[in-house]
């Protein structure tokens, strides 16, 4: 395969400070990942610090093959194999039992952890290079929008993080979807690959987890929140509910999905913090039918709306 030597230099230099135990922010298809080498303790705990991220949160790893899911992970389920191998690379996470080289630090104790192949080449890239597993969050302060752009990172975390690949805009634009497959399978978060997709592979249902807080600590706080507040409105309450908090003297706006779920998730969080960049108060937002990504983006608005992390 033909190299890109603009790009190569970069990776081998961000191969390089992860196997020193240094912060790489690096960009795939969903958002910008943190990222460090997994089995370095000391920096995920660095991960944990820079977020400003509760230490029970577990990372996603971020892998170059499905090989992987038997080096990370343990006693995979056939179910598990076949989506790796019809999804992988893309916005898939599954969360399997772990293998004995994934440090507790990585999983907040759980005995679960999240694998995911990125499709990006500059993410493969690095992957290959650096030869392990990359434990990443999105590059974004804890509870706020995470970034799809390497500006956004800059924005975010500065020189906190040793450095940044810039791989341009994510081409999906939310989270990728996690699925749970310990037992039956079971959505913890939806994200940048549908759920019909996933269901049309396995043949069956997957069960929504109701409970997600138990299962993926987090889930239910405000999560990828801008400063302004969100609040959910029906389309036909939208003008009136905008018209009595503008004259409130509050600086409102209304955001609508477009036609397209893909478009719609693509432009999510760079629309969410454009709201904060015009110095919005309050951003009413109408959700999505919640069919393709359109699941994806009325989860993340309602967490947006939902009551705000305890460190905001
Ligand atoms: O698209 C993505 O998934 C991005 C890019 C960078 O890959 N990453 C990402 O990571 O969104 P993060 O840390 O912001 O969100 C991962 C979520 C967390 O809510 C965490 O609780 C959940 O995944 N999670 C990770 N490992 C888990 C596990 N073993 N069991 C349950 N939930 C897990
Ligand atoms: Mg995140």
């Amino acid at each position: 395969m033909a190299r890109d030597h603009a790009v190569s230099a970069d990776v081998e230099r961000a191969a390089a400070l992860l196997r020193a135990g240094g912060l790489v922010a690096f960009p795939t298809e969903t958002v910008y990942g943190l990222g460090a080498d997994a089995t370095n303790v000391s920096a995920i705990r660095r991960i944990f610090a820079v977020k400003g991220r509760p230490h029970h949160h577990p990372l996603i790893l971020h892998v170059a093959s499905t090989d992987a899911l038997d080096r990370w992970g343990s006693g995979v389920r056939a179910e598990a194999r076949e989506l790796a191998g019809a999804f992988w690379p893309g916005p898939l996470t599954l969360v399997v039992r772990r293998s004995a080289l994934v440090p507790d630090e990585v999983t907040g104790g759980r005995d679960t952890v999240g694998l995911r192949m990125p499709a990006h080449r500059t993410a493969i890239a690095l992957l290959k290079l650096f030869g392990g597993a990359v434990a990443a969050p999105s590059a974004n302060r804890f509870g706020k929008v995470s970034p799809t752009t390497a500006d956004h990172v800059r924005a975010d975390l500065g020189s906190d993080v040793d450095l940044i690949l810039d791989g341009g805009p994510s081409a999906i634009g939310v989270e990728s979807t996690i699925i749970e497959l310990i037992d039956e399978p079971v959505l913890l978060r939806p994200g940048g690959l549908a759920i019909a997709r996933i269901e049309e592979l396995l043949g069956r249902a997957v069960r929504r987890d109701v409970a997600g807080v138990s299962r993926a600590p987090g889930m239910l706080e405000s999560h990828y929140a801008p400063r302004c507040r969100i609040e959910i409105v029906e389309t036909s309450s939208a003008t009136a509910r905008r018209e009595a908090l503008a004259a409130e003297g509050l600086a409102v706006d209304v955001w609508r999905p477009g036609p397209d779920d893909r478009r719609t998730a693509h432009e999510l969080y760079r629309e969410l913090r454009a709201a904060d960049d015009n110095g919005l108060d309050v951003l009413l937002a109408v959700l999505p039918e919640e069919q393709g990504l359109g699941a994806a983006v009325a989860d993340r608005l309602r967490k947006a709306a939902g009551p705000r992390a305890v460190d905001e």
